[in-house]
């Protein structure tokens, strides 16, 4: 039987939020130096079929290397820097493997949100990448969420891995949500917050499953989300929920 749903009220975005280099394992610790339960993070595959944490195709945004992260090896990637854009004091991060960040996981006893995060055309490759890393590398008791805004790469996951708990995401919500929903067989739905009525999300979530929306940075605006039934937020600013 697929997992409930497991999440606490906060998932830090991106591993650590805006703190720290986002998608890095610093991130990762100062998450859960502030406590935080769940960490949500971005699985992309590098040319030779690695899968690393990136969020962005190319990698001028967070790195100082240039170009698409699926033209480079996971060596070549491994070798640039994924810190010290954020600031100086993170220089020397790098792209953690996607093995890496869920043994971190596990050891700290944080729950991972893995959004498969696949470059143009390798949807099913990354999702089949992800099945195997969860399968050989997760040692923790709960069962990873996996995400995505693909539907292939969540229909991937369905097939060859059904007991792998699953949440569809959409920047707003379609009319179709409900049969998306039950065809995926997810046990969760996340959503943007800036694009979709907290009106909107608080009749999804009532009508349907588990919600979790991003980004939301604001503690009155999780608050009113929270109000409205939705069940965990994403967060830049894991610091400005104490206790949660
Ligand atoms: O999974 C929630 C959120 O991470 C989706 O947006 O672009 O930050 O991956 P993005
Ligand atoms: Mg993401």
């Amino acid at each position: 039987m697929k997992a409930t749903w497991p999440y606490p009220q906060l998932i830090a975005h991106r591993l650590g939020g805006a703190l720290a280099p986002e998608n890095t394992l610093a991130g990762l610790a100062l998450a859960a130096r502030l406590g935080c339960r769940a960490v949500e993070f971005d699985v992309m595959l590098s040319s030779d079929g690695v899968p690393l944490v990136i969020h962005d195709e190319t990698l001028e945004r967070t790195t100082n290397g240039k170009g698409q992260v699926n033209l480079r090896t996971a060596a070549q990637l491994r070798q640039l820097d994924a810190g010290a854009r954020h600031h100086p004091a993170f220089a020397g991060q790098r792209i953690p493997t996607f093995v890496e960040v869920l043994q971190a996981c596990a050891d700290l006893g944080i729950l991972p949100n893995v959004e498969i995060k696949p470059a143009s055309g390798f949807d099913v490759e990354t999702a089949e990448a992800v099945v195997r890393v969860i399968a050989d590398a997760w040692r923790g008791k709960t069962l990873p969420l996996v995400s995505s805004f693909s539907y292939r790469s969540l229909e991937t996951v369905r097939d060859i891995a059904p007991h792998l708990p699953l949440a569809l995401e959409v920047v707003q919500v379609p009319d179709d949500w409900r049969e998306q929903l039950a065809a995926l067989d997810c046990v969760g739905f996340h959503a943007s917050a800036k694009d979709n009525s907290i009106d909107v999300l608080g009749k999804c979530r009532r009508h349907g499953l588990p919600m979790a929306i991003w980004t939301v940075n604001d503690w009155a605006e999780a608050e009113a989300l929270y109000a409205a039934g939705i069940d965990a937020v994403f967060s830049d600013r894991p610091d400005l929920f104490p206790g949660i």
